[in-house]
C-alpha cells in the first residue's frame, strides 16, 4: 500500500449560505457549518483510503465568527495524522461576504477523525501519510502524541465496560 502526501487528499469546499441554514435572525446554525465540515473531513479520509469512512470522533470544534444568509463559507480540510485505520483532518472554515472587498475571516476549525472501514463496517488499514513541509511534520508530531494517548483512554474504556 503506498504511502500518500498531505497534498494528495486536501480539499476547499465553498457554499453559499441561505435562508433555510439560518436562525430568523439570519445567523447561520452552527450544526450547518459542521455538517459542511464533516463532508470536507469525509472527501479527505475517502481520497487517502479510497474507501467508506465513518466519522469517530471530533476535537476541539471553536466556533470564532459569525456566518449570517448571503456569506460564502469555505472549508479547508487537509490530514494531519494518520494511525492503522483512523486519520485525522483538521477543517479551517473561512467566511466572507462575497459582495465586500474584505478579507475572509476564520470562522470555525476543528479535528475530525475519520475511521476507514471494510464491507462489513470494520476498521481497515490506510496508506501511510507522508509529510513534507515543517509545519507538517510539527503538527504531525503534536497529534500524534494526543493520538497515543487516546489509544490508551479508548483501550481503559473498553476494559472498564466489559
Ligand atoms: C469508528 C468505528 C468503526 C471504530 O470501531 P472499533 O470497534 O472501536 O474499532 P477499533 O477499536 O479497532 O478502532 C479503529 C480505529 O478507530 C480509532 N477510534 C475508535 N474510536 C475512536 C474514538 N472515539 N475517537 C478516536 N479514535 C477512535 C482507533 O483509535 C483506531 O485507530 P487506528 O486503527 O488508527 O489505531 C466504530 O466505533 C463505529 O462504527 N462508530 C460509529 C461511526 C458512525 O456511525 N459515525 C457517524 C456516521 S458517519
Amino acid at each position: 500500500m503506498a504511502s500518500k502526501k498531505v497534498s494528495h487528499s486536501q480539499v476547499v469546499m465553498s457554499s453559499l449560505m441561505l435562508p433555510q441554514h439560518a436562525n430568523t435572525s439570519g445567523n447561520v446554525h452552527g450544526g450547518e457549518i459542521m455538517k459542511l465540515m464533516d463532508s470536507a473531513a469525509a472527501v479527505v479520509a475517502r481520497r487517502h483510503a479510497r474507501s467508506n469512512v465513518v466519522t469517530a470522533r471530533v476535537d476541539e470544534l471553536r466556533f470564532l465568527h459569525p456566518c449570517h444568509i448571503g456569506d460564502v463559507v469555505t472549508c479547508y480540510g487537509k490530514l494531519t495524522f494518520v494511525g492503522r485505520s483512523s486519520m485525522e483532518v483538521l477543517v479551517t472554515v473561512e467566511v466572507e461576504n462575497p459582495q465586500i472587498e474584505a478579507p475572509p475571516k476564520v470562522a470555525l476549525t476543528g479535528y475530525f477523525t475519520m475511521v476507514a472501514i471494510d464491507e462489513n463496517g470494520r476498521p481497515k488499514k490506510v496508506p501511510e501519510l507522508i509529510v513534507e513541509t515543517p509545519e507538517e511534520k510539527k503538527r504531525y508530531e503534536e497529534r500524534e502524541k494526543i493520538y497515543r494517548q487516546r489509544k490508551k483512554e479508548l483501550a481503559e474504556a473498553k476494559k472498564s465496560r466489559t
